[in-house]
């Protein structure tokens, strides 16, 4: 533990010292002089006078350094039963074409592309292809409804969009084009083209606004690096905030890649040549960061999985790809290790498969419980390793640094504080709390390198949503304590943001659907707990006065509503029909009254309700066994 300490103590202290020196494992195009602008707080910029390009230091570098022929990238299709690999000499010949094509289409350093593609090489190199032009990527998750898209469409108004034809989920084929023609119709702004990759599963029709990929690919010339600040954005990924309106997180180039350079091999343990397996998607922050940047730029290999951790074919789908490619050490969410569990409890499968390569299995995205970290514990034989982050920060706030040595794993923690993270734990006024104490998870500023400089053309929303609550500190959003040794425990969203399977969510736009129903009166959309994806969304609903319908009717309707305007997964099943809500006396609804009802949590009844009758009846609906 001592060297740990000594390591945050370090990075606390001096932290423009410490990421000085973090900052030689990367690449730049020109070097840091400065390496800290504070001149307008509460703003922070890392790296400021410095250059860089990113594709530059996730490729080039690496073949320049004779490892071209190492293995970049593994994909692994269980849905589509293929399997490829493509040489680091190989990912950059296809990045620097697909660069060539964006460049064709005019896209240049600052501009934008959106990519909605499923788990395929093409993603990946797309997202590298802006990178080298220095145009930023915003990557939007394929599980989204059309209006979700068009949400992002019109945020950061792309000049290009890339998608594919379909993604594939487990036993059913997800055709794109119906969704982004529909995007495309609802949005305001309209991008120059759209590059679409047919697959055979579902060839689009493709209209004179679409080039096929293929097509593209095989007339373009290739591009080179475009230098850029450190401080420029590499890529904007939305994420769900408390309102119906998807707050764009900001990643510049220069901090994110010493941070994941940081991190990779002194997190996750990870070096040049090894085999890396993060399960999760590129459209969320763990995708970006670790199935992408975090890998190439350490010149390991990183497996691209399409498929699931159940049903693609069994449960022992995720042992197969460890043993078959000699993966290192996984990242995964929860909720797969759980889909995994109760479908294979005696983790049978796995015997079929030697796992000896394997050194650890990290866990982020969602509240790791017990009975999952100890079954995987037993049945893998290797450290668990809880790590909790968000999108906004891109990298671990707190996890066991496995490349540092002496921490050991604290089950129900997610670890300590890593390098730069300066945490504090404040109670409703703004005081420490004392060890052990629940409050609000703050980080002192400044935040440390990689981590967002502000949300995307909204300085404002940016400090009103995470830099006012406590003046001079960044508010997590999570709850929860730390105890003597300093390990941090996070016990959940002060907010109302939902995490169903690993995946952010926020209840406010699910209730902007629920409430345009004809039917209803009022609503409130809460997180509820569910024993595989952690939570799930719940509806409670007041019905206008002389509704003409059942409950079954109105669920089935919702339901159908919900996954058509947000998408599939949201998993929105359950609609339960109240006769109120419960309010505050100036007729506000209590959610975080019943968000802590929904958990569980025996918390005294809010002095500023308005008829506690109504609050006991709800906890009657949502807690009948107590
Ligand atoms: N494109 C289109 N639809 C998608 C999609 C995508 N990329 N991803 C998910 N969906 C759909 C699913 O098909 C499903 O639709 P259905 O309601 O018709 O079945 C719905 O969205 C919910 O998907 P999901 O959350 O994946 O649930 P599931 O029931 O299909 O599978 C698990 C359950 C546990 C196997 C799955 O949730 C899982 O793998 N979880 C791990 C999550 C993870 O890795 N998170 C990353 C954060 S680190
Ligand atoms: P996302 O931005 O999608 O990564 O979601 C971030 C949120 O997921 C956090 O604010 C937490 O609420 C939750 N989360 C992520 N990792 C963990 C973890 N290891 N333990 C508990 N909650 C987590």
């Amino acid at each position: 533990m001592d060297v740990y300490r000594e390591l945050h103590r370090r990075s606390i202290a001096d932290p423009e010292a410490f990421w000085a020196e973090a900052a030689k494992a990367v690449t730049w195009d020109r070097d840091p002089v400065r390496v800290l602008d504070s001149d307008r707080p509460p703003f922070h910029r890392w790296f400021p006078d410095a250059r860089i390009n990113t594709c530059r230091n996730a490729l080039d570098r690496h073949v320049e350094a004779g490892h071209g022929a190492r293995t970049a990238l593994i994909h692994d299709s269980p849905v589509t039963g293929s399997k490829s690999s493509l040489t680091y000499t190989e990912l950059l010949d296809l990045t620097a074409r697909f660069a060539g094509v964006l460049r064709g289409l005019g896209v240049d350093r600052g501009d934008r592309v959106i990519i909605s593609m499923p788990m395929v090489p093409q993603a990946v190199v797309a997202m590298l292809a802006c990178a080298r032009l220095g145009a930023a990527h915003s990557v939007v998750f394929g599980g989204f409804a059309a209006k979700e898209l068009a949400v992002r469409i019109d945020d950061a108004r792309p000049k290009v969009v890339v998608s594919a034809s379909c993604g594939i989920e487990a036993g059913r084929v997800v055709p794109y084009q119906p969704m982004l023609d529909e995007a495309l119709r609802l949005a305001r702004h309209t991008p120059e083209r759209c590059v679409i990759l047919q697959r055979p599963q579902a060839p689009a029709d493709l209209t004179d606004r679409d080039l096929d990929w293929d097509e593209a690919m095989a007339a373009a010339e290739p591009a080179d690096c475009v230098a850029v600040a450190a401080t420029d954005p590499l890529y904007i990924l939305y994420t769900s905030g408390t309102t119906g309106r998807p707050k764009g997180v900001v990643r510049d180039n220069g901090g994110h890649a010493v941070a994941l350079a940081w991190s990779m091999r002194h997190v996750y343990g990870i070096g040049p040549g090894d085999v890396w397996w993060a399960a999760s998607d590129i459209g969320w922050v763990v995708g970006h960061s670790y199935i992408v940047y975090a890998p190439l730029i350490t010149g390991a290999t990183t497996v691209v999985y399409e498929g699931k951790p159940v049903g693609t074919p069994d449960a022992g789908a995720f042992w197969r790809v460890i043993a078959e490619h000699g993966v290192k050490a996984l990242f995964t969410a929860p909720t797969a290790i759980r889909a995994i569990k109760k479908q294979d409890p005696d983790a049978a499968l796995l015997a079929r498969h030697d796992l000896s390569g394997l050194r650890s299995l990290f866990l982020a995205g969602e509240r790791l419980d017990t009975g999952t970290y100890s079954w995987a514990t037993h049945v893998l034989g290797v450290p668990v390793v809880d790590n909790w982050w968000q999108t906004e920060t891109g990298w671990p706030i707190t996890a066991v640094p496995r490349g540092v040595g002496g921490v050991d794993v604290r089950p129900g923690s997610p670890g300590v504080p890593m390098p730069g993270y300066d945490l504090r734990v404040l109670d409703p006024s703004g005081h420490e709390c004392a060890p052990g104490q629940d409050g609000a998870v703050t980080l002192r500023l400044p935040l440390p390198p990689g981590t967002l400089p502000t949300l995307w053309e909204d300085d404002e929303r940016y400090v009103a949503s995470y830099l006012s609550a406590y003046p001079g500190h960044y508010l997590t959003g999570d709850g929860g304590h730390v105890d003597e040794d300093g390990y941090v425990f996070v016990t959940g969203r002060t907010d109302d943001v939902v995490n169903v399977a690993g995946h952010r969510l926020s209840t406010g736009v699910m209730e902007e659907v629920v409430a345009a129903h004809p039917d209803v009166a009022e609503c409130a959309v809460i997180a509820v707990r569910d024993e595989l994806k952690g939570q799930v969304p719940r509806a409670l609903v007041v019905l206008k006065s002389g509704a003409d319908t059942t409950p079954e009717r109105l669920e089935r309707e919702i339901v159908a509503e919900v996954r058509g305007q947000v998408g599939a997964v949201a998993s929105l099943k359950q609609v339960t029909v109240v006769p109120a809500l419960p309010k505050t006396r100036s007729g506000k609804i209590l959610r975080a009254a019943m968000r802590d009802i929904a958990d569980g949590h025996d918390t005294p009844t809010p002095a500023t309700v308005e008829d506690p009758a109504v609050l006991h009846a709800l906890r009657r609906t949502l807690r009948p066994e107590d």
